[in-house]
């Protein structure tokens, strides 16, 4: 028979989760949003972004959701929520202060208020709303994915 314990089962549910959200973060940035700017009419350009991220944001908002559950459960288990102390533990550090940014994010800043002001921005500059929304959407795909570097490897142990 084979046996997962909950440890194993949070982990996958962590990773899961991140694979999600970080890869869906990664489709906005290098397909959607330059695939909208290149439409010429602002709103056809606002239509095609929207459609897609609407969709997304309702289902990231359950995967960030996942990442921080399985987090916070890993460090009650481990009996390690003492790493904040240590500088050794940066790259976990550096997990929740992301997590804490995306959450702030998709669950308040963006339905209250970054969503209608991006709407009106485009509308009035589709050219400079797009170019501002790809350079914030690089800028948080490229620190995710260093900070899942962080993670595999700070998990193994291996990094100074
Ligand atoms: C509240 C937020 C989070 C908490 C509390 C948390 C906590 C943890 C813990 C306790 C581990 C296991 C470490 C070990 O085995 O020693 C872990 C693994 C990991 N975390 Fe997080 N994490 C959070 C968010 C994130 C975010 C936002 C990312 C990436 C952007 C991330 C990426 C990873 C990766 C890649 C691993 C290693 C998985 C593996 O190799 O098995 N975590 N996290």
């Amino acid at each position: 028979m084979i046996m997962i314990d909950d440890l194993g089962l949070a982990r996958a549910v962590h990773v899961l989760a991140l694979v999600h959200w970080i890869g869906g973060l990664a489709v906005v940035t290098t397909i959607v949003l330059p695939n909208a700017r290149g439409l010429p009419d602002a709103k056809d350009a606002i239509a095609a972004f929207e459609g897609f991220e609407q969709r997304f944001a309702s289902q990231v908002r359950i995967s960030i959701l996942l990442a921080g559950l399985s987090g916070a459960y890993m460090l009650t288990r481990l009996d390690a929520w003492n790493r904040f102390q240590y500088a050794s533990f940066w790259w976990l550090d550096l997990m929740v202060a992301l997590w804490l940014l995306f959450a702030l994010m998709v669950y308040v800043l963006e339905p209250f208020v970054i969503h209608r002001l991006f709407h009106e921005f485009a509308l009035h500059n589709k050219d400079r709303a797009f170019a501002l929304a790809i350079g914030l959407h690089a800028a948080a795909l490229i620190i995710s994915a260093f900070a899942v570097a962080a993670g595999v490897l700070g998990a193994l142990g291996e990094l100074p």
